[in-house]
């Protein structure tokens, strides 16, 4: 019915999960929850801003009583097991048994969360999910990865499992707050700088359109999406596990995951990649690795996209390194890092994607990008 009258404008497969990008939640997509659902209970979970938004309104329409509601509160610092704990007491106690689905609206908190949730409920039901940020629709919510946080680090607990459905609807987006949007937009410069020129030409082109004050155009945000999942998409299905290609999707993220915990994540995750790329693009040309061009590729990129060139609170360049070394990409001690060569080359290739850089050229590189 509906689904006909209103096709999605891209459907993609992996890992058994249908992509469908550009599903309207109000017709094609929520009738594609439905049907993956097959009947079975629903537990809607989403966290203290998406809910009243999208995801009540979406578990009204799918008849989803109040009772199988759930919400955490907003935030990554609640991407932990105090909240699994608390929302998979919250499905026993509502009786959800093992022909239960779990769908995640949400930004990547929550389908990290809900994800991890439905991987371990009783060994493991279905999820599906309906991402809100543009960050979780072009990376958190392709590729299977769920897990929390914990005290040691970020993503430290959880499971591969791939949802058997994935709705990004961009007229969701227009709520988004526009830094929000922003930090999507460092993946999308990521993913563009792993691809091709072409690709980064493309987003560089499409810049203005995602700006708008009133929000991004929806036609260009919905391309935008379809671009990004495909390359995610193609980079996981050759690799689900990250032992080899996965790791260029790592790219920019050795030293921003540290600058985000040196902000102690008042700097939002793309924030933080932003500058991250342009430190490794720094090393990659220091060590002879890149072109001495790639830096300012970076540079030029990150400012259109209005992201940030500077850490937005002040930190050390021993602080940044001193938190690489709690990065989960740390193998036997050593930090790895997942160096761009150019646009669209990774360095490294024939040898895992990781490079290992001395202390003194990841010092030496913060203090060359923190002072220019
Ligand atoms: N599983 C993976 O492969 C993967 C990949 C990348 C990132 N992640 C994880 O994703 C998380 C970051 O995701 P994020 O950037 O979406 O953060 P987030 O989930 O915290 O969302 C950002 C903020 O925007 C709000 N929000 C989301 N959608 C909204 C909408 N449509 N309207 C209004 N407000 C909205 C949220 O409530 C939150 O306050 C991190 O925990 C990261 O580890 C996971
Ligand atoms: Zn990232």
């Amino acid at each position: 019915m509906s689904e006909q009258a209103t096709p999605p404008s891209a459907e993609l497969s992996l890992h058994g999960a249908r992509i469908l990008i550009g599903a309207s939640l109000d017709m094609a997509g929520m009738d594609a929850i439905r049907s993956a659902a097959k009947g079975a209970r629903i537990a809607i979970v989403s966290d203290t801003n998406v809910g009243p938004l999208h995801a009540t309104p979406l578990a009204g329409r799918l008849g989803v009583p109040e009772s199988d509601r759930f919400q955490i509160a907003a935030g990554e610092v609640n991407k932990n097991r105090i909240e699994w704990t608390r929302l998979t007491n919250g499905m026993l106690n509502a009786g959800f048994g093992r022909d239960s689905v779990v769908v995640a609206v949400g930004g990547g908190v929550v389908g990290d969360l809900a994800g991890f949730a439905a991987a371990t409920y009783m060994r493991g039901i279905p999820v599906i999910q309906v991402p809100t940020s543009l960050l979780a629709m072009i990376d958190a919510a392709i590729g299977g990865k769920t897990g929390v946080d914990t005290p040691a680090g970020k993503n430290l607990v959880g499971a591969f499992h791939h949802p058997t459905l994935v709705v990004a609807d961009p007229a969701v987006l227009k709520t988004l707050p526009p830094r929000e949007l922003r930090s999507g937009l460092a993946e999308a410069l990521k993913h563009a700088i792993i691809t091709s020129q072409a690709e980064l030409d493309w987003l560089l082109a499409n810049a203005k359109a995602m700006l708008h004050a009133e929000g991004p155009d929806q036609a260009v945000a919905g391309a935008l999406i379809e671009r990004n999942v495909r390359i995610k998409a193609a980079v996981v299905a050759r690799d689900e596990k990250e032992s080899g290609v996965r790791k260029s999707l790592n790219f920019g993220h050795t030293i921003g995951h540290a600058i985000e915990a040196a902000s102690d994540y008042a700097m939002l995750h793309g924030e933080s990649i932003a500058i991250g790329m342009r430190v490794e693009a720094m090393i990659a040309e220091a060590l002879g690795l890149a072109a001495p061009t790639l830096a300012e590729q970076v540079t030029v990129a990150a400012s259109a996209l209005e992201l940030p060139l500077q850490p937005l609170l002040p930190m050390t360049a021993d602080a940044v390194l001193a938190a690489t070394r709690t990065d989960k990409k740390a193998r036997g001690g050593a930090v790895e890092y997942a160096l761009a060569a150019g646009v669209g080359t990774m360095a490294a290739a024939g040898a895992g994607y990781g490079t290992r850089v001395s202390d003194d050229e990841v010092r030496a590189a913060v203090v060359r990008a923190f002072s220019a």
